[in-house]
């Protein structure tokens, strides 16, 4: 006979969206930090967030992860509630897909104890609109990230759909966080920055980028994944304009001067994606001296490609 769990803890990655030309469409699920989500399945119809762990004001109430799961047991009209406590190892804010992360843990830890009766590809929708509660409007890219792993392509908006296409287990990574806080709602801030309009000849050049993005991962070709995600023409200027992406320009400058294959915005900023052909302590002291001579505190983080959100 099977027996039925009742309480399950899952692990969730960080994850970088957008990846220059892949806005709202690719991301990549990152080991550079992880939250922690145990559910447990309780009789009273409700849904509550019982333990934040590691990160000072988060809402209990105005959170993803209690969103995310609402919506998973209204879907599935399920007639119980869910307890949750949440560790979160992923600094919030940073553009490292903090919210999404949580989300995706959370309804992967929920749907495992009602029997999985969710493919993990299906509870990207329902994450995703846990997202949109938090961004202003619905976004999937990071929630598929962390709960499929690798790099991860939107295939659907609605409902919002994703497949994992390669995890390159080679590709070096550095992800250079900025301790900038700006306050809450600055993904609905950083979107609400974006043109309403673009030149076709942009559109083109953009779409061109993109295929080679999505080109250079199937291929697990660095070289390529660097030049395509540096080419970003849209939606980094506007939010960098904004103060959004504070030193990207000279962070650039460094990256490449220091070898860097390529370098993005990562999410919707303030931190900063760069791919490696090698890991440079140099490269890493130099961007440290960048932020701290504008007395910026600054973290900088290898990483490597992720797995999706399991059980632990
Ligand atoms: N694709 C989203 C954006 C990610 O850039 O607004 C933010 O989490």
């Amino acid at each position: 006979m099977n027996k039925s769990i009742l309480k399950v803890k899952v692990r969730a990655y960080s994850s970088s969206a957008n990846l220059g030309p892949g806005f709202d469409v690719t991301a990549l699920c990152l080991d550079a930090y992880c939250d922690e989500v145990e559910a447990e399945l309780v009789n009273e119809k409700r849904v509550r967030i019982i333990e934040v762990e590691g990160e000072e004001g988060i809402s209990k109430y105005r959170n993803t992860a209690k969103y995310a799961v609402d919506e998973l047991l209204r879907r599935l009209n399920v007639e119980k509630g869910v307890n949750l406590k949440i560790k979160k190892g992923i600094p919030i804010g940073k553009g490292l897909g903090s919210s999404g992360a949580t989300a995706a843990a959370a309804v992967y830890a929920v749907n495992k104890l009602l029997g999985s009766p969710l493919k993990p590809e299906d509870l990207i929708d329902v994450a995703a609109y846990a997202e949109g509660k938090i961004a202003g409007s619905p976004h999937a890219d990071n929630v598929a990230a962390s709960l499929l792993g690798g790099f991860i392509v939107i295939t659907s908006i609605k409902p919002f759909k994703a497949i994992s296409l390669s995890s390159p287990k080679d590709f070096k990574f550095l992800t250079v966080i900025p301790n900038i806080k700006f306050g809450k709602r600055k993904t609905e801030r950083a979107r609400k920055v974006l043109p309403k309009y673009v030149s076709f000849q942009k559109f083109v050049k953009q779409t061109s980028s993109l295929a080679k993005l999505i080109v250079g991962f199937l291929k697990e070709n660095e070289e390529m994944v660097g030049e395509a995600m540096s080419s970003e023409l849209i939606v980094e200027s506007s939010r960098e304009k904004a103060g959004l992406v504070p030193l990207y320009r000279e962070v650039r400058e460094i990256a490449f001067k220091n070898r860097a294959l390529g370098v993005c915005v990562s999410g919707a900023g303030p931190s900063i994606l760069i791919l490696c052909k090698e890991y440079s302590k140099k490269l890493e002291s130099e961007l440290k001296k960048l932020y701290n001579e504008e007395k910026i505190e600054v973290e900088i983080k290898r990483a490597k490609v992720a797995p999706g959100a399991h059980v632990i």
